[in-house]
């Protein structure tokens, strides 16, 4: 059976696309952050995973660090035999306007959302050239294609993955293994909920769709690009936006 590994699993989007693949069928290693708070969230997200018959099981690493990922990617390999699938999802925001934010700020979502990609994609690349089978799918953003005020950090991390993608894609090509990305707009989550109606009516004028979107509409798109259908789709960064900018 194939297993597909998802960053930051414990919660929100990610833990939607664990239920998703496991629901399609893969086994999941279901990556979380090394805190008690997100062990116990993930724990549940893997029952709910093996719901569908599938084997489910967690992996503790803060994707930002080399070692860990590393540490992890072996382990993973051990458990379940190969790693078919991988999703970076992992990722935070630390907004600001550009003239305020701190180096901090800038520098923690870099390596959370960017480094991150650099590291799983090395060490689970490596796994799925030698498989000669594999595909990758990372979490980008509409923020990353056009920009967002007070996210600085975050559309530069976002860009760069479109960039990354479309790098391993050509890199990996010929060992049969798919890269590509996603990148949803507004989706409903406790983030959204919390801005207030007029904010929320604002940002919906945007969208061709007027409405937000779910994270098992993101889930899906996710699915497709981790199945057999999408054998021949990479390099590529599929927006999931309900025609944010057209
Ligand atoms: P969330 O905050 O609900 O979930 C993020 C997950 O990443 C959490 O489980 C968190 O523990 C984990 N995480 C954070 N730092 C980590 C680290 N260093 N190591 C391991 N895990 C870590 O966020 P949400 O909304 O589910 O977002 C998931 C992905 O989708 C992110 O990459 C985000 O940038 C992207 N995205 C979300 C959108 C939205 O509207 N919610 C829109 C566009 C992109």
């Amino acid at each position: 059976m194939a297993t597909a590994l998802i960053t930051g699993a414990s919660q929100g989007i990610g833990a939607c696309i664990a239920k998703r693949l496991a629901k399609d069928g893969y086994n999941v290693a279901i990556n979380h952050f090394p805190s008690d708070s997100d062990k116990a969230n993930a724990e549940k997200v893997a029952e709910e995973c093996r719901s569908f018959g599938v084997e489910a099981e967690l992996f503790a690493a803060n994707v930002a660090d080399y070692a860990q990922c590393e540490a992890m990617t072996k382990a993973v390999k051990e458990r379940f035999g190969s790693i078919d699938a991988l999703v970076n999802n992992a990722g935070i925001t630390k907004d600001g306007l550009m003239v305020r934010m701190s180096e901090e700020q800038y520098d923690a979502v870099i390596a959370v959302n960017q480094k991150s990609v650099f590291n799983m994609m090395k060490l689970v690349g490596a796994v799925m050239m030698r498989q000669r089978h594999g595909h990758i799918v990372s979490l980008a953003s509409v923020a990353g294609l056009y920009g967002n005020p007070g996210q600085i950090n975050y559309s530069a991390s976002k860009a760069a993955i479109i960039g990354m993608t479309k790098t391993v894609a050509k890199e990996l090509g010929a060992r049969n293994v798919t890269v590509n990305a996603v990148a949803p707009g507004f989706i409903k989550t406790p983030m959204t909920d919390a801005l207030t109606e007029e904010q929320r009516n604002k940002m919906l004028e945007l969208v061709a769709m007027k409405r937000y979107g779910n994270p098992e509409e993101v889930a899906s798109v996710i699915s497709f690009l981790c199945s057999e259908d999408a054998s021949y789709v990479t390099g590529q960064t599929i927006e999931i936006s309900g025609g944010l900018m057209m």
